[in-house]
């Protein structure tokens, strides 16, 4: 179920990507080709499917949120550019392929990364279908979650923690801003671009987002572990290698399989009221803590 429902929102999302990467004169084409080089390359589009998977839980139709979906996987598509160059994490491999920098170079990977970014505000500002008021908290959601209060300030506690032993907390906290901030404001948006949202509704859905996101990243950190470089598209023991601070690294591997099941099973139980409408984003739940890549 979940492979046939990822497979129609990857779809819709990336027929609403494409356009973007057209170069509006000939003496950008270099930049608009890295910026679609870095986001039509075959990303699970988890983010998109939070988003859609959120729209629907609340009855809402998925083409109000496409253009949402776009924005979060526009500014997750600029946080990867950026966390592969040589100055963040130095990965020449990303979805199977050379990573931005690798395939073009530095500052051509500074500026895609720069372009989606702004290009994802844009999208969100144009949302059509929806009203000023809406397009504003929308705006305002993903600009809190992609900044320095949310994923920018992950990476920055990430670089700072490089060779430190975090506590439990510490490490936490690295993970709700670095990975989780993205994924929460993903199942907001969704639920925003629904225009059927209540109080009742977006606090469930906050309950849940906080609950899976952390959920991905813990899986994203026994990844690196238990996976391999091919089916990951990315290089496996990267954070072995650089010494990040992980939950296998901190509990063990055992431990940190528990803990992802246990963050499901609370994410599972945010979403128990809301019946049927929200099944695909109970079994993108599974899927977050069961994929392999
Ligand atoms: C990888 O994210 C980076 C993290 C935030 C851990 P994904 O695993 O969603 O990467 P893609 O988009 O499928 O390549
Ligand atoms: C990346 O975390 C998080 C962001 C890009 C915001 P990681 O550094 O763990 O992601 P991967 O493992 O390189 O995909
Ligand atoms: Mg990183
Ligand atoms: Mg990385
Ligand atoms: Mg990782």
């Amino acid at each position: 179920m979940i492979a046939a429902y990822q497979r129609q929102c990857q779809q819709r999302v990336d027929a609403a990507l494409a356009p973007l990467f057209q170069a509006p004169r000939d003496e950008l084409t270099r930049l608009y080709h890295a910026m679609g080089y870095s986001v039509v390359n075959g990303g699970k589009r988890i983010r998109p499917l939070l988003v859609y998977a959120a729209c629907e839980a609340l009855g809402g139709e998925p083409a109000r949120a496409d253009a949402a979906a776009c924005a979060v996987e526009l500014i997750h598509a600029y946080s990867l550019v950026h966390d592969d160059l040589p100055a963040m994490d130095d990965d020449d491999l990303r979805r199977g392929q050379p990573t931005t920098h690798k395939a073009f170079d530095e500052a051509s990977a500074i500026l895609a990364g720069d372009g989606l970014q702004s290009l994802a505000f844009e999208v969100l500002a144009d949302s059509p279908g929806q009203d000023a008021e809406l397009r504003l908290q929308m705006i305002q959601c993903l600009g809190r979650a992609a900044g320095p209060a949310g994923m920018v300030g992950g990476q920055a506690i990430d670089l700072g923690s490089v060779g430190l032993k975090l506590d439990r907390r510490a490490l936490e906290v690295m993970h709700r801003h670095k990975t989780g901030a993205l994924i929460e404001a993903s199942v907001r948006l969704g639920a925003l671009a629904s225009g059927r949202a209540n109080n009742a509704s977006l606090e469930a859905l906050q309950r849940y987002a906080q609950a899976v996101g952390l959920a991905f990243q813990v899986q994203d950190d026994i990844l690196d572990v238990v996976s391999d470089t091919q089916t990951l598209g990315k290089r496996q023991g990267a954070d072995i290698a650089r010494d990040k601070p992980t939950y296998p690294a901190l509990l063990g591997l055992e431990p940190a399989k528990a803990y992802a099941l246990e963050l499901r099973d609370q994410a599972l139980q945010a979403v128990e009221g809301l019946g049927p409408a929200a099944e695909p984003l109970r079994a993108l739940t599974r899927y977050i803590v069961e994929r392999r890549n």
